[in-house]
């Protein structure tokens, strides 16, 4: 068993990410365009949520509408810290959603990532989980951060970033099977320093103006 890679690539998502790539891109830019492409992403990575039906009023008609089912409850688990950038996009959809944060640090010289912080809500059980972060470089934290989560059994989970390598995908792939990757783009390959390349640089510091 493998774990399902979707692609997202819509036409407008694209745009935004090119934006992004660009490094002339200003931290003021950055922030809200990674806001926007989450809020895009997450229209795709909620599309099977189940619908029940109820009764209502129109001003003109009684109507059985959709809505969505009571029980279906989500938790958004970033890692931080540029995890925050998909999060605040994705609130802005779903803001009944509940939140929870994984703090690794990359070991510059490792790469290994380590747990500085880690929260999530009491209830997660009865919750769908997605874990954000925006790039999939060597997979490392990702795969650090689903196994510690999968600990608190979530009913699913689902990994979203922005941009993936293919490394970090067969890695991810290899340790979380039964876990989906939801991506923007498939990027080349990894450099010696574990970045994405062509990529955006470093996500973090883009988003937060640190360098
Ligand atoms: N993290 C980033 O922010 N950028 C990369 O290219 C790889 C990991």
């Amino acid at each position: 068993m493998t774990s399902q890679v979707t692609l997202i690539d819509h036409p407008l998502l694209l745009h935004k990410l090119t934006l992004m790539r660009r490094q002339e891109t200003s931290t003021a830019k950055f922030r809200a365009l990674l806001k926007e492409v989450s809020l895009l992403m997450a229209y795709e990575v909620t599309r099977d949520l189940p619908l029940k039906y109820e009764t209502i009023e129109t001003p003109l008609a009684t109507m059985n509408a959709p809505v969505l089912a009571p029980d279906k409850k989500l938790v958004i688990v970033s890692i931080m810290r540029a995890g925050q950038g998909i999060l605040d996009g994705m609130l802005e959809l779903m803001p009944s959603a509940r939140v929870g944060h994984v703090g690794l640090y990359r070991d510059p010289y490792t790469l290994i990532p380590v747990e500085y912080y880690f929260k999530v809500p009491q209830d997660v059980e009865d919750r769908d989980m997605l874990v954000v972060d925006p790039m999939l470089a060597t997979g490392n934290s990702a795969v650090a951060a689903v196994y510690r989560l999968k600990e608190t059994n979530p009913r699913s989970i689902k990994f979203v970033c922005l941009l993936a390598a293919p490394e970090g995908i067969e890695h991810f792939q290899q340790e979380h099977p039964d876990v989906p990757i939801y991506t923007a783009a498939i990027d080349d390959k990894l450099d010696e320093h574990g970045y994405i390349i062509p990529g955006l640089g470093d996500a973090g510091d883009r988003l937060f103006g640190t360098k």
